[in-house]
């Protein structure tokens, strides 16, 4: 508590003398040069002009023909696939295999038309949806023996934000029916995904970040520190997306335990692979329901699940917390309304893609992935170790972080990227991350992205007066202190998007 009335105050200290600087006109100058140059380089990177698409401001007069729509697409897919098909790009495209996708296509187009909100028209959905909440459950350790009222249910949502966001509503609902809390704290480590900042926002419960140990795990004694009368839950992540850290959630899930807490285990990256990973018998700390005090994960069968995108699942332990996050309206003159998630009507074709991939692969598939996926993590991850400028951050699994004591490392980023390759950068320290799938499992992908990013650190090293592309950008938003500069870069950012 003391923490966070502390950080307030900074951050309005902070606040009020960026608004007054901001007012000072060399400020507001230096200011829009520096954001019309960061949409510039946003406009080229990510609006490049697409000639052979031609631009629609408005709806043609008369429809374009479906095979002629069919040759723009197939051609500009030509062009976008190769980065991602080849395994040149961090996490995004999961499993990217012709023939899965194929399968999957196949699956969309029988049930392009399905939506679960009409229950009684699409069995078929609702069947795929109860099926997949209960494999995942399982998958995440769920007992099936315990009684009726204690056994680990949920829903299917559109992906891990609407999962995380589902369950801090739920939290938010139960702590104020069940024990009276009006002004909800959630608390968090710093490395949790935003989108429980997003839920903070739209619920109106506050968030808590307790900063992260130097080995990038949840610091247990600073989170119970912020423990209060109005904290209703505690995250943790297995794992967290910037290092590939799993937190300590036997530690955490204790906590909630002892203050009677929900705790909210985020697996939306880890949850469908971690558990393969642990029967292949390398070293996985406990994360899931098997942790007594674990009450719910998200976990997201669109990544390493390789179900079509839009497809995660939010899991409680117990009936009645689920009963907290649906949605009802009995009054409506259109009808009596129920819904489990945040959209009403939903893309039916994702959940019976979902089941299908689900089932196709099967657990001796999942394993066998995982597998070749460890292998390839490994041998990435003794790679970085061996480059004596780099260093790893924390203890990785299937996500390699890393990050320089000797150079800007958003340089390396740079050089990465004129071969071809694509990493996430990361802040606070700066780092870059890979996450491995199942597109870099392919033969020879490895070593040449470890001889490319040996060539990337020389050259940044040889050229240390060189700006680069996005390392001038990714470094203002490190070092200003100021994070309402930063906060308009992203704001215009996402303007340039739709511009
Ligand atoms: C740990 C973690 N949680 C939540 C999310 C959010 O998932 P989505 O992008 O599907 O909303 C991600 C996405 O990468 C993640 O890595």
């Amino acid at each position: 508590m003391g923490c966070h009335m502390k950080k307030s105050l900074w951050q309005q200290i902070l606040k009020g003398t960026e608004k007054v600087a901001q007012k000072v006109p060399a400020v507001q100058r230096k200011l829009e040069a520096e954001y019309a140059q960061v949409e510039e380089t946003v406009r080229a990177k990510m609006r490049p002009p697409l000639p052979d698409l031609p631009e629609f401001n408005e709806i043609p007069e008369q429809g374009v023909s479906q095979e002629q729509i069919l040759n723009w697409l197939r051609e500009l897919r030509q062009r976008e696939q190769p980065p991602w098909q080849s395994g040149h790009v961090s996490g995004t495209v999961y499993h990217g295999g012709e023939e899965h996708s194929e399968f999957l296509s196949e699956v969309y187009r029988l049930h392009s038309q399905s939506n679960p909100l009409h229950a009684d028209l699409f069995p078929t959905t609702i069947k795929c949806e109860a099926e997949i909440v209960k494999m995942n459950a399982r998958l995440l350790g769920a007992d099936p023996n315990v009684e009726r009222e204690q056994q680990v249910v949920g829903t299917v949502t559109s992906g891990g934000t609407e999962s995380i966001l589902m369950a801090m509503k739920t939290y938010r609902d139960w702590a104020r029916a069940e024990k009276g809390i009006t002004e909800p704290e959630v608390v968090a480590p710093s490395t949790a995904h935003p989108a429980f900042d997003k839920a903070a926002h739209l619920f109106g419960i506050e968030l808590i970040r307790v900063p992260v140990r130097d080995d990038f795990k949840a610091d247990v004694e600073a989170m119970h520190k912020a423990v209060n009368r109005r904290t209703i839950a505690l995250v943790g992540s297995a794992p967290g997306y910037p290092h590939g850290v799993i937190d300590p959630i036997p530690q955490i899930a204790q906590i909630a335990q002892e203050y009677g807490l929900g705790m909210h285990v985020d697996a939306c990256l880890g949850g469908f692979l971690l558990p393969w990973i642990e029967q292949l018998g390398y070293p996985i700390p406990p994360f899931d329901f098997r942790v007594p005090g674990v009450t719910s994960m998200s976990v997201d069968p669109h990544k390493y699940g390789y179900t079509p995108k839009g497809l995660s699942v939010v899991l409680y332990r117990g009936r009645n917390l689920r009963r907290y996050q649906y949605f009802t309206v009995t009054d409506w003159q259109g009808g009596l309304y129920a819904s489990p998630t945040l959209p009403g009507s939903r893309p039916g074709a994702l959940s019976v893609g979902g089941w299908s991939a689900i089932v196709s692969i099967g657990k001796q598939g999942y394993l066998e992935i995982a597998r070749q996926i460890m292998e390839t993590a490994l041998a990435i991850r003794k790679g970085v170790e061996a480059m004596p400028d780099l260093y790893l951050m924390g203890e990785p699994t299937f996500i390699i972080a890393f990050g320089s004591h000797r150079f800007n490392i958003y340089l390396v980023m740079d050089q990465m990227a004129l071969r071809g390759w694509r990493l996430v950068a990361l802040q606070k320290p700066p780092g870059l991350h890979f996450a491995v799938t199942v597109r870099h499992t392919q033969p020879g992908v490895a070593e040449q992205f470890l001889n490319d990013l040996n060539e990337s650190v020389e050259y940044v090293k040889a050229h240390p007066e060189e700006k680069g592309e996005m390392a001038p950008i990714y470094g203002m938003a490190n070092s200003l202190p100021f994070r309402g500069v930063i906060d308009e870069v992203l704001k215009r950012y996402l303007d340039a998007l739709y511009d």
